[in-house]
């Protein structure tokens, strides 16, 4: 592929911006291991991008044909492109990825399964539709965890009535949780494998209590990793995205 069209992809703006980029020195490429990267000016060359990897303005960037991401979204953001009240998860990003071009009707990087402003923790954003659609089918069964903080006593009733079922008020079939924990007096695990919204703290409202403090601990296979921060984001690795996979 042209460099050019490399850096376009990539979300370094349009392809005139990043022949820009290139003729002016702004682009070296990694040609092996721990060496120096190497400044190229033609933005016409022809690069193989399989592997690529590249810094750009001073920035090193992997090529990656589809973007994904692991975010440990912090209280207070909206998953929104065009937040209404608190400012968007899209701010914690690089302008390159927030930049990425629209691919089969995907609009730029989305976020699988999206958190209310006052949910914290693992959210997964890519550009790959078919993978959107997988993670988020309530047919594929995936679970995704949330850590539960509820502000009165949390009862062996209510976690039974989790598993139970609990009706919500604009459904007409019961929601239920696929497993239930209690993990403190006030705090408890919660599994479910779909995604309805303000799932979580409508089925805690159903059965008498409320959610104070809601973080998405896992989905699937995948845990939120112990050392990113929250705000914090980074490429999910090939095994990550392979156990994502699996379990979708
Ligand atoms: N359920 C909720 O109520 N809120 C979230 O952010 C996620 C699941």
């Amino acid at each position: 592929m042209q460099l050019q069209d490399i850096l376009y992809s990539q979300g370094f703006g349009t392809r005139r911006v990043c022949a820009g980029l290139v003729q002016q020195g702004h682009v070296a490429l990694y040609e092996a291991e721990s060496v120096e990267p190497v400044v190229h000016t033609d933005a016409s060359e022809d690069v193989e991008e399989d592997g690529l990897r590249m810094r750009v303005q001073g920035v090193d960037w992997p090529y990656q044909e589809k973007a994904y991401i692991l975010l440990n979204k912090p209280a207070g953001t909206e998953c929104s492109q065009k937040p209404s009240a608190y400012p968007s998860i899209y701010t914690l990003l690089p302008s390159p990825l927030r930049q990425r071009p629209s691919k089969s009707n995907v609009q730029g990087i989305q976020a699988v399964g999206r958190l209310d402003q006052d949910t914290t923790g693992m959210l997964v954003l890519t550009d790959d539709g078919p993978f959107i659609h997988r993670l988020n089918s309530p047919k594929r069964h995936v679970p995704k965890v949330y850590d539960v903080t509820a502000k009165h006593e949390v009862t062996d009733d209510q976690i039974k009535r989790l598993l139970a079922g609990v009706l919500l008020n604009d459904e007409n079939e019961n929601v239920r949780a696929a497993a239930c924990e209690q993990t403190g007096l006030h705090t408890f695990k919660l599994t479910l494998t779909e995604g309805k919204y303000h799932q979580v703290k409508r089925m805690v409202a159903a059965v008498g209590n409320r959610v104070e403090g809601l973080h998405r601990s896992r989905i699937g296979t995948l845990g939120l990793p112990g050392d990113l921060e929250p705000g914090k984001w980074r490429w999910l690795t090939i095994g990550e995205l392979s156990q994502l996979t699996a379990t979708s």
